[in-house]
């Protein structure tokens, strides 16, 4: 049983605690948030996260975790201490990293036995070597220490899982005999674990996040072309999927990727490249292209229903993806604001993220269920792919709507089927199925000059 502390009790710390004391080590999670910690104390979670309730109930019963404000109280024993607080976008994109510089200031102060520091946060490349030099230089008399970067690969919604079943544990530092300690803390979880430097591993989450948000605004942008060419996107991305050198996930054209992290990191990876002169061409595309996304539902809904002006618009979901309560950077927030702009009342349905969601969005109705939600809409867009939304009963949708026009934002049904159930029915990219409405849509073959 190793004595772990954690620093943060976000998403990712939250998570990192709770599992670490399940795999059979005793953890103590710290916050300077009293709230959230009296919370926790009370078993009352700080964010949704399916499992996560149990999780941390089970490991607290057995004595293996428990939460603190104080930092001499966790790190009293510790041998480890995983830093798990935000890094935030700053003004030019670059990453904020105010709060990591506190955590290292105070686990400076506090420390009193050789101590491994382990960096969960997406921090910028090199960020490992400042905080090393932050610890040292803030210490009341020398300690031994080591830092070790260990990026976090957690989905939001399935994020327990994620941790327990990882593709890879990626570890960087310089100090080998650390990084082989952090990794028998990972043994239990059976994956590949990969020694590399400290700012290797830095980049490698950097790489991975921009790369997966490439593949979201790859596909949205091919389904632009497909909507222009009479091609179905849903279908493109399942006959690109069987190549296994694409593979089939983050192929689902829609409203583009939202959350904590792939905004923000996309950003700050190509802040790091004009930072040093680079010009980061296509890092540049994938945010142009995932930024048109919101409005384009806006105007995609004019064509359908003309001036919104008066009108009544449901939102199905705002969440930024489903199983989660998370709001930050979710296009259901531009997408509503936009709506009001142009005159319109928005009403809204998601299962879990309305709480969280009311105050961001002013003037919007909450409704308690999808079916209240859809009554005298003029029109319904579908934000967020939760799959209860998948099983509607749609012909009591449509009855209760002004009049049956659905913008499918993730593309989460069938053309045909919506249609044939009188709805005026469209989605990102399904050319064929937009089409074969157009009467004056011809077949043409647009060949390339020689
Ligand atoms: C992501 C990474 O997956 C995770 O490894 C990292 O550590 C944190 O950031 P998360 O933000 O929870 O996790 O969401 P994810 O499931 O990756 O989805 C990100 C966004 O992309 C969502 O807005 C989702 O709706 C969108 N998305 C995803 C698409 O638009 N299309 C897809 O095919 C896949």
């Amino acid at each position: 049983m190793k004595q772990i502390c954690v620093i943060g009790v976000g998403y990712v710390g939250l998570v990192t605690a709770a599992c670490f004391s399940d795999l059979g080590n005793r953890v103590i999670a710290l916050d300077i948030s009293e709230e959230r910690i009296e919370g926790l104390k009370r078993n009352e979670m700080p964010i949704y996260e399916p499992g996560l309730e149990e999780l941390v109930d089970r490991n607290v019963s057995a004595g293996r975790l428990s939460f603190t404000t104080s930092y001499p109280e966790a790190m009293e024993k510790t041998e480890f201490a995983f830093i798990a607080v935000g890094t935030p976008s700053g003004v030019d994109g670059e990453a904020d990293l105010r709060h990591v510089a506190a955590v290292a200031r105070t686990i400076a102060e506090y420390m009193r036995t050789p101590l491994i520091i382990i960096n969960k946060s997406t921090v910028p490349v090199g960020t490992g070597d400042w905080l090393a030099e932050i610890v040292s230089s803030n210490q009341a008399r020398p300690v031994p220490f080591s830092v070790v970067s260990c990026p976090e690969f957690l989905r939001e919604g399935s994020a327990i899982s994620d941790f327990m079943n990882p593709h890879r544990t990626v570890l960087g530092s310089l100090d080998p005999e650390a990084a082989e300690k952090v990794a028998q803390l990972h043994l239990p979880l059976r994956a590949p674990i990969m020694l590399t430097d400290l700012r290797t591993a830095e980049m490698i989450k950097y790489a991975s996040n921009a790369f997966l948000a490439t593949k979201i605004s790859f596909i949205n942008e091919i389904a632009n072309i497909c909507e222009e060419l009479g091609a179905d996107i849903k279908e493109v991305s399942v006959g690109m999927g069987y190549d296994k050198r694409i593979g089939p996930f983050f192929l689902d054209a829609g409203l583009g990727y939202g959350g904590s992290c792939f905004p923000k990191d996309v950003k700050a990876l190509a802040y790091m490249a004009a930072d040093k002169g680079r010009h980061p061409q296509l890092l540049n595309a994938v945010m142009d292209i995932n930024n048109d996304r919101r409005p384009m539902v806006v105007s995609r809904l004019k064509e359908m229903i003309g001036e919104l002006d008066g009108c009544t618009i449901g939102l199905l979901g705002l969440s930024f993806k489903p199983n989660t309560d998370d709001m930050r950077d979710s296009p259901s927030v531009d997408v509503a604001k936009s709506l009001q702009e142009q005159g319109a009342k928005v009403r809204a349905f998601d299962p879990v993220a309305m709480k969280v969601a009311a105050p961001l969005l002013p003037g919007v109705e909450m409704t308690p269920d999808p079916y209240s939600m859809a009554e005298g809409c003029d029109a319904v867009l579908v934000i967020t792919d939760w799959n209860e939304f998948k099983h509607l009963d749609l012909e009591r949708i449509r009855d209760l709507m002004k009049q049956p026009v659905l913008f499918d934002g993730r593309n989460i049904y069938e053309p045909e089927k919506l249609r044939s159930l009188g709805f005026n029915y469209r989605g990102f990219g399904r050319g064929y199925n937009d089409h074969m409405l157009d009467a004056e849509f011809e077949q043409d073959v647009v060949v390339a000059p020689a």
